[in-house]
């Protein structure tokens, strides 16, 4: 296996950061990025966004007004990339960057007013645990997007499974039981905000009640819609 590939985060390498920073510059941010973009109020707040990748979204939140955010990733493959990306937006100082695994964190990561997590439940086998560590970690608001998990997605995760064997990974790609992600934000003790599905991912957003009048709490929106 090469050397630089952190285990159960194997195709998250270098390589993988500069096609997605070279695609966040030709197309801007993903579709699904963007609705969690969209979701979360951050003007003025603090932010915390698990698996950041590159850390696009957290760009993304810092020019909608955040203040600082610190972005928690398993693999180092991105680094350099994500350094680079919020020196050439002139944010280097605004992030902090914690390489650690999210789900054996515990008070090494603190908590935000709002926190995200794109893509991230599908690599990681304990889904529904890391869901319950990012949502209560939540001081007002968390966001996060997951596959469906419909006959498709399993297909999907099958045919994955073999390839990363094939290749000596530990990574997998999971489908975990929305309903059971969402209770274990729930239990955090949010209450869900919007439920937007698509043909592939959905977005499930959440509130702190007793925060819910800061930023103009709402009914459970629902929507259909995006792949
Ligand atoms: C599919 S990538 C998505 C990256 C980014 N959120 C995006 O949408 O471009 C999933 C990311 O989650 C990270 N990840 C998975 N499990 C993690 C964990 N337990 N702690 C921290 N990061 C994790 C992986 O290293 C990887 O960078």
């Amino acid at each position: 296996m090469d050397c630089c590939r952190t285990a159960g985060a194997e195709p998250f390498t270098e390589k993988q950061a500069r096609r997605d920073a070279r695609r966040l510059r030709r197309k801007g941010l993903d579709g699904w990025a963007r609705r969690l973009a969209d979701t979360v109020h951050p003007a003025g707040a603090t932010v915390l966004e698990v698996g950041a990748g590159i850390g696009a979204l957290t760009l993304e939140l810092l020019r909608r007004g955040a203040t600082h955010a610190v972005d928690v990733e398993l693999s180092h493959g991105y680094d350099r990339i994500a350094a680079e990306l919020a020196l050439d937006e002139g944010v280097a100082d605004a992030i902090e960057r914690r390489v650690v695994d999210f789900a054996e964190a515990g008070d090494e990561v603190g908590s935000a007013d709002v926190v995200v997590m794109h893509r991230v439940v599908c690599c990681t086998p304990d889904g529904v645990g890391v869901v319950r560590a990012a949502a209560s970690r939540a001081r007002r608001e968390f966001a996060f997007s997951f596959p469906r998990s419909g006959p498709g997605a399993r297909v999907f995760a099958r045919g994955a499974g073999l390839v990363a064997r094939a290749l000596g990974w530990e990574w997998r790609f999971y489908v975990h039981s929305p309903k059971a992600m969402i209770r274990a934000a729930e239990e955090a003790g949010l209450r869900q905000t919007r439920d937007e599905r698509g043909f592939v991912w959905s977005v499930a957003a959440f509130e702190r009640p007793e925060e819910a009048g800061s930023h103009n709490s709402h009914d459970l929106a629902l929507s259909d819609g995006g792949v």
